[in-house]
């Protein structure tokens, strides 16, 4: 059998980078290598494309910028799917064709339907959501937006965007304690992996949170804090018929789920399954399948929930289109305790974007 040509995208121009590196070392270690022809193609921290010849020395560093490799670009003016060699900006003969891409890539620039754009021009099928629901899920007001619009519950939330907070401050503040009483979240409206987002107990705190905030994107959001909830989270896989996970739970160890807790300290816990009542499992997989659906969402998603103590009241949080794949990360482990095996839900990722890929050929361009 002829081999599939998978193109596994890591780093990339976002707060995520490492993390991203993290997640392509643990696809690339599960997928089928009898199956799976791997060109493994870094993105520094300023968007150059590098092709890495020894898989495993190139998802051992930290970084792609620490890397001597050769660069490349996916062209896409023929629609020949091909990665091309770059040498200072001249782009010359064709490497490789890849038959699909699979963009491990977390946060701006990789996970929000920019690079999916690429991929569109360059007409290569791609593991994961498309540019729209990419785009949608990266930005927390648009997607609570989306949530809304069929009913899927959360928490109250206000956008502001930079030139308010620039031009009067008082006023921000004042709309927001009219609205909400402390604590409250403030997060930049586009990123992820919690860079940027903090918890304010009081006004000195909001002003630095916002000021923090800022420093990722010109929108930023504050919402009312779930206090006391437990934080669940259910995986999606599939196109049009998606299907939901079994239900995790994640306990921070900490006031809340930050970077550090995320990647650094393992001091927070994740329990597969979550130790909830059918009816309130049943409800989240529900919600989460409609959120997935509300996005136009294909291939995969984690979305995250909190849920009262009681089991009565369920928000939801957001919707992650690539979510972490580390050793330590929901997404493959909801999969693995559903019953599916981390090497066949790669495989399974791969099949869902060439199927998606199929049936976009076969529309018209032309009336
Ligand atoms: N409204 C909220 N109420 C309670 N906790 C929250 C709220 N928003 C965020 N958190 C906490 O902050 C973490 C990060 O926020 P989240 O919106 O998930 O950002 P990211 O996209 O960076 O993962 C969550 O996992 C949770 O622990
Ligand atoms: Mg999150």
């Amino acid at each position: 059998m002829k081999k599939i040509k998978v193109g596994v995208l890591f780093g990339g121009q976002s707060a995520e980078h490492e993390v991203s590196l993290v997640s392509a070392r643990h696809v690339v270690a599960a997928m089928d290598k009898s199956k799976y022809e791997i060109s493994l193609i870094g993105i520094t921290h300023t968007g150059n494309w590098l092709l890495a010849d020894d898989q495993s020395k190139a998802l051992a560093h930290k970084t792609v910028d620490e890397q001597a490799l050769p660069a490349v670009t996916l062209d896409y003016t023929g629609s020949d799917r091909s990665l091309k060699r770059n040498e200072h900006g001249v782009i010359s003969e064709a490497i490789t064709e890849l038959d699909v891409i699979f963009p491990v890539l977390h946060g701006p620039h990789g996970e929000d339907g920019t690079v999916q754009g690429l991929f569109e021009l360059a007409n290569v099928p791609y593991v994961g959501c498309g540019v729209a629901a990419s785009a949608l899920a990266m930005d927390k007001v648009l997607a609570k937006q989306a949530f809304q619009a069929v009913g899927i519950p959360q928490t109250d939330y206000q956008a502001y965007r930079s030139h308010q907070w620039q031009q009067d401050q008082a006023a921000v503040i004042k709309s927001i304690e009219d609205k909400f009483n402390y604590p409250v979240f403030v997060k930049p409206a586009n990123m992820g992996s919690s860079v940027g987002i903090s918890k304010a107990h009081d006004q000195n705190e909001l002003v630095t949170g916002i000021n923090l905030a800022l420093n990722y994107d010109l929108k930023i959001i504050i919402e009312e804090s779930a206090e006391g909830f437990r934080e669940v989270e259910c995986a999606v896989l599939g196109n049009e018929n998606a299907k939901a996970s079994v239900v995790g739970e994640i306990i921070p160890g900490k006031e809340f789920y930050d970077y550090e807790t995320k990647y650094i300290d393992d001091k927070s816990e994740l329990i597969i399954p979550a130790d909830l009542p059918e009816q309130a499992a049943k409800q989240i997989q529900h919600y989460a399948v409609k959120a997935f659906q509300a996005i136009d969402g294909s291939g995969l998603a984690r979305v995250d929930f909190f849920i009262s103590t009681d089991n009565q009241v369920i928000y939801i949080n957001e919707i992650n289109t690539m979510p972490g794949f580390t050793p330590i990360s929901m997404y493959p482990k909801l999969w693995q305790a559903s019953g599916v095996e981390y090497p066949d839900l790669i495989d399974k990722l791969i099949s869902l974007g060439l199927e998606k890929s199929i049936q976009k050929q076969k529309l018209k361009t032309e009336i």
